[in-house]
């Protein structure tokens, strides 16, 4: 590859995408109410995430989240220069988090990307005692190149190692699968509900960069 002159060039960028969808209300409401009902037939809804793929049902509020789902992949998919023809799967499961909940550090494995679209998040307020830098109901993502920022200097790139996000209901955020998060305890006794995925491409050949 021939330089260009004078140019200062983004290598590894790691790609995250966020929308506020449109229209969301009466969706998610009725997601709401489809994730409780089953919760009364799961142990644990994030736990037993391989067999509760509500994007596989026949159902309004599902309908539209599979529908909003697919097209931020295409929407990715152009914002990153991939114009040829992808096939991809969505799995997707259901998260209730209850007082004290969360979610440690953790990638998803054998998928391409990964996302979380947010139904109800409550908003915890700090009581008189605790840690001023609590942050509950967050999200952070991690740098994956860890160590990156230990000689880093404010305003450069590299100086924050971590991206912490707390979503409105009807954000929908994704980012590669290889990209570390944790998600922040929930310290209020409403309960934050997400239902979270993964993009599993279909393999086809033509996905592999020419020689
Ligand atoms: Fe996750």
């Amino acid at each position: 590859m021939s330089l260009q002159q004078n140019h200062v060039t983004d290598l590894w960028p790691t790609k995250f995408y966020n929308r506020h969808l449109p229209e969301f209300e009466e969706p998610t409401r009725l997601l709401i109410k489809l994730v409780r009902e089953m919760d009364k037939t799961h142990r644990n809804l994030t736990t037993d995430y391989r067999d509760n793929n509500l994007l596989n049902l026949d159902h309004p509020g599902a309908n539209w989240l599979r529908q909003q789902v697919n097209q931020s992949v295409i929407d990715y998919f152009q914002s990153v220069g991939i114009d040829y023809a992808v096939n991809w799967q969505i799995h997707a499961w259901a998260n209730i988090n209850r007082r004290g909940d969360y979610h440690d550090a953790h990638n998803h494995p054998r998928s391409y990307l990964s996302g979380t679209y947010y139904l109800k998040i409550p908003r915890s307020r700090k009581t008189s005692g605790q840690r001023p830098d609590l942050r509950p109901g967050h999200i952070t993502f991690y740098d994956p190149r860890p160590g990156i920022n230990m000689n880093s200097i404010n305003k450069d790139p590299y100086v924050d190692p971590e991206h912490t996000v707390l979503p409105n209901p009807g954000d929908l955020l994704m980012w590669p699968a290889f990209l570390n998060h944790f998600v922040h305890p929930n310290l209020s006794d409403e309960t934050r509900i997400s239902i979270s995925f993964n993009i599993i491409l279909k393999w086809s050949d033509h996905y592999l960069p020419s020689q």
